[in-house]
């Protein structure tokens, strides 16, 4: 089929949003239109210490959103999947038990099984289908046994925008003495995220999502006193001599040159995000909502997720009648414009359990770019596909 439209319809903003704020945008261009982005912490003159400067701002910013009192235990990876390895192969040993869930990307699933296969014991929370398909807090609580080292898990799932109640799991990580991994890759820059107040351990994150930085820009903010393996060791700019990599944060984790072009629209996205206080939330999730409602008693649709929630990512995810998804997510592009993301989305265990694994999901996916008409005309266009059957 030939594409029918000129308009395109963005929403899969849960792989990235495409469109930045212009100061994000202007923010990549001046780092490196300047000819003044150094290689940061690799010598204390000219234009290696306005990096530095430029990487350290970058980390106070990222500090200050997510609750981190000490900006030097910002760490700066490439994106979520790096930090979660960071964080999981780091700090877990053959014979410690971890717990997480159904709901994880294969950003935590993988470095897991990679650690499983290496003697440590993994308990992989179910869904409850009485109470709405959700993991009650207190599931993660009785699965705590004596080896018990961490709880690991998703802050929204990337393929329905279920969320976890990280404040229960944070309270029963503290009561237990757990360490508590958070990965924050949908709700960074939406949801409020406090590591004090949460009892989070670690909190990884992606800039190239909801944060609305460059792609290649991600970190983890570490509770002090936690320690971490490096995954990746080398070229620090410090202790040159020493064989081993240096322990002091944040260099101890961030081996080789650092992603400076990118940290500077990172730094310019977190300035802009937090000028907008509560409206990008706001507006997400009214988006989301709204577009919920226009599909949601559709005939043949199928929407997936708990919507009696208060809390969820701005994620709407549905099949129509037994369509492929691929299927449905090519005509929506073809026909109206509408791009989603179809398929299998990383988290096959949250497919196993919803049974959509070899249909796969129609996942819409809301930014603050995105508009009430563009809500409308998406839910209008699933409207049209379910009519036809
Ligand atoms: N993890 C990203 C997604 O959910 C890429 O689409």
């Amino acid at each position: 089929m030939e594409r029918h439209t000129d308009r395109l319809i963005y929403l899969d903003n849960a792989a990235t949003t495409a469109v930045k704020p212009r100061e994000v945008e202007e923010a990549v261009a001046e780092a490196i239109g300047s000819g003044r982005m150094g290689n940061a912490d690799r010598g204390g003159l000219g234009s290696s210490l306005d990096a530095s400067r430029t990487v350290y701002r970058t980390r106070e910013a990222a500090a200050s959103l997510f609750g981190c009192p000490w900006p030097e235990q910002t760490v700066f990876t490439a994106n979520s999947t790096e930090s979660l390895n960071i964080a999981i192969q780091g700090m877990l040993e053959p014979g410690d038990h971890v717990i997480t869930t159904v709901m994880e990307h294969n950003s935590v699933l993988r470095p897991l099984h990679r650690m499983e296969d290496l003697g440590v014991r993994l308990t992989v929370l179910p869904l409850k289908p009485e109470g709405g398909w959700q993991i009650p807090a207190e599931e993660f609580e009785q699965a705590v046994c004596p080896d018990t080292k961490m709880i690991v898990c998703t802050h929204a799932s990337n393929l329905t925008g279920d969320m976890v109640d990280v404040e229960a799991v944070g309270r029963i990580c503290r009561r237990h003495g757990l360490l508590f991994v958070l990965d924050a890759s949908q709700t960074a820059g939406v949801f409020d995220i406090d590591m004090e107040k949460m009892g989070i351990d670690v909190v990884c994150f992606t800039g190239h999502k909801s944060l609305m930085g460059p792609q290649g820009t991600g970190g983890l903010c570490v509770r002090k006193e936690v320690e971490i393996r490096p995954l990746l060791e080398g070229g620090t700019g410090i202790r040159t001599y020493d064989r081993r990599q240096p322990d002091r944060m944040p260099t101890a984790l961030e081996a080789g040159t650092l992603n400076s072009h990118g940290l500077a629209g990172l730094l310019a996205a977190l300035q802009w995000r937090k000028s907008q206080g509560k409206k990008v939330m706001e507006k997400e999730l009214s988006l989301a909502a709204r577009f919920y409602q226009g599909v949601r008693d559709l005939p043949g649709v199928t929407v997936y997720g708990n919507f009696e929630n208060s809390l969820r990512a701005p994620i709407v995810t549905l099949n129509l009648y037994d369509y492929d998804s691929g299927a449905v997510g090519e005509e929506l592009f073809l026909r109206f414009g509408i791009q989603t993301r179809t398929g299998g989305h990383c988290a096959p265990l949250y497919h196993l359990a919803l049974g959509t694994e070899k249909q796969g999901a129609v996942r819409f996916s809301f930014s603050y770019y995105n508009t009430e008409e563009e809500a409308d005309l998406a839910a209008a266009a699933v409207k049209t596909l379910a009519e036809e059957g």
